[in-house]
């Protein structure tokens, strides 16, 4: 389903809203799938037992024929309980408020240099190259515990993940991703050698000492994080800045009072709901959803972005207001895969939009929004370029 408006989710969401709630639709590759609108009715689906995040099940949604990889690769976000919980367990002590609050200086350092780097730069500024891309993988370095010289080369492979699919542009996109696996593999092979005090440090000398995790599935589950916090965080501050200057009255509100960011990046995360598709399900016995039976082995995609604008959970939900007090929004998925990296993406986002309004108070777009190349043929929503002026 297209989208009208780069701001709001297909129309026809609101459609199934109303008459639909669950409904039968294609899949590009061939294969149906029920798609679920409503608010409570995504909920509950993310915490049905008889609901499966395994890749590998029959009937599994994927949206795209190169993702069907991912049957095979066995992360815990492709888990259900109980295999899952043990393995998210091992992560959970690296995404306390706490672990992530310490990343906060590193995360400041590195938003002030992309935006001393954007002040000296040529105007208009490619937002997405000079501060969206930068932020995540600098954060997601940090976590890992990339060392500063790796940095560079850290920060290229990434870049080659989210290049747009266009050949001429990507013409390395496979083996890029192999030499990406190639460096992971190293850090966590250095890790096992002479541990640092970084996540694939910590947690090679404790699960992969102890036999609980073997070395192969840290690397994995690096490059689930990357994958995972990468793309989102950055379609998120790029489509925040477009939202955020769409808005003059909302904008003014924060300039006023900075300290309203935090509110401002929840209703922000509400709005956007940038990853409606990271919740493909599969069913695993018969069930009841919203009046349709739905049977083993067929897909359930519950769409965030719809339920996050579903009027029954939110009051004026298309209305984007950074006062709004209900913060039950499902940006960040909801029961046992509901992100991990919350509290780290929550942090990068404060620090880049109390930054950039502090800097740049007089901020524009540079271009239209007709002309500006948002990822319409992607699952993920954002924009590959942002020009932007000052
Ligand atoms: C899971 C969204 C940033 C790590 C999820 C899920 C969503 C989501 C919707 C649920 C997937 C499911 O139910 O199958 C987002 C958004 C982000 C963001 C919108 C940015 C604004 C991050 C960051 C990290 C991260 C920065 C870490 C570096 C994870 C992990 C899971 C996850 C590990 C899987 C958890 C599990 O299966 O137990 N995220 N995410 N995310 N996210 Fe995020």
């Amino acid at each position: 389903m297209r989208r009208s408006c780069p701001l709001h989710p297909p129309p026809d969401y609101a459609r199934l809203r109303r008459e639909e709630p669950v409904s039968r639709v294609r899949l590009p590759g061939g294969a149906s799938a029920w798609v679920v609108a409503r608010y409570a009715d995504v909920r509950r689906i993310l915490t049905d037992p008889r609901i499966s995040a395994d890749r590998a099940k029959p009937g599994y949604p994927f949206l795209t024929a190169d993702a069907e990889f991912l049957r095979q690769v066995r992360v815990f976000v492709g888990m259900d309980p109980p295999e899952h919980g043990p393995y998210r367990r091992m992560f959970i002590p690296e995404f306390t408020t706490r672990r992530v609050r310490g990343l906060a200086p590193d995360i400041r350092k590195s938003v002030h240099e992309c935006l001393d780097a954007m002040a000296a730069g040529p105007r208009p500024a490619d937002l997405v190259t000079a501060l969206a891309l930068p932020v995540p993988t600098l954060a997601i370095s940090k976590l890992l515990g990339v060392p500063d010289a790796d940095y560079p080369r850290f920060a290229t492979l990434t870049a080659t993940l989210m290049a747009e699919p266009d050949p001429e542009l990507r013409p390395q996109g496979e083996a890029g991703f192999r030499e990406l696996v190639g460096y992971l593999s190293g850090l966590v092979a250095t890790a096992r050698r002479s541990p640092g005090d970084d996540l694939i440090g910590r947690v090679a000398s404790t699960h992969v000492e102890s036999g609980a995790l073997s070395e192969f599935q840290l690397v994995f589950i690096a490059l689930l994080l990357l994958f995972a916090g990468y793309e989102t965080t950055a379609n998120m501050i790029t489509l925040g800045v477009v939202t955020l200057l769409a808005h003059p009255d909302q904008l003014a509100l924060l300039h006023a009072d900075l300290s309203l960011v935090p509110q401002a990046v929840e209703e922000l995360l509400r709005y956007l709901s940038v990853a409606e598709l990271a919740t493909c399900r599969t069913a695993v016995a018969d069930l009841e959803i919203g009046g349709v039976r739905i049977r083993a082995g067929e897909g359930v995609i519950p769409l965030a972005a719809s339920a996050d604008r579903d009027e029954s959970a939110f009051a004026h939900p298309d209305r984007f207001d950074i006062l709004r007090t209900e913060s039950r929004h499902l940006a960040f998925g909801h029961g046992p895969h509901q992100c991990l990296g919350a509290n780290l993406a929550r942090l990068e986002l404060t620090v880049v939009f109390t930054e950039l309004l502090r800097r740049f108070p007089t901020l524009r777009l540079a271009a239209p929004m007709a002309e500006i190349p948002f990822k319409y043929d992607a699952n993920l929503f954002g924009a590959y370029r942002l020009p932007v002026t000052w």
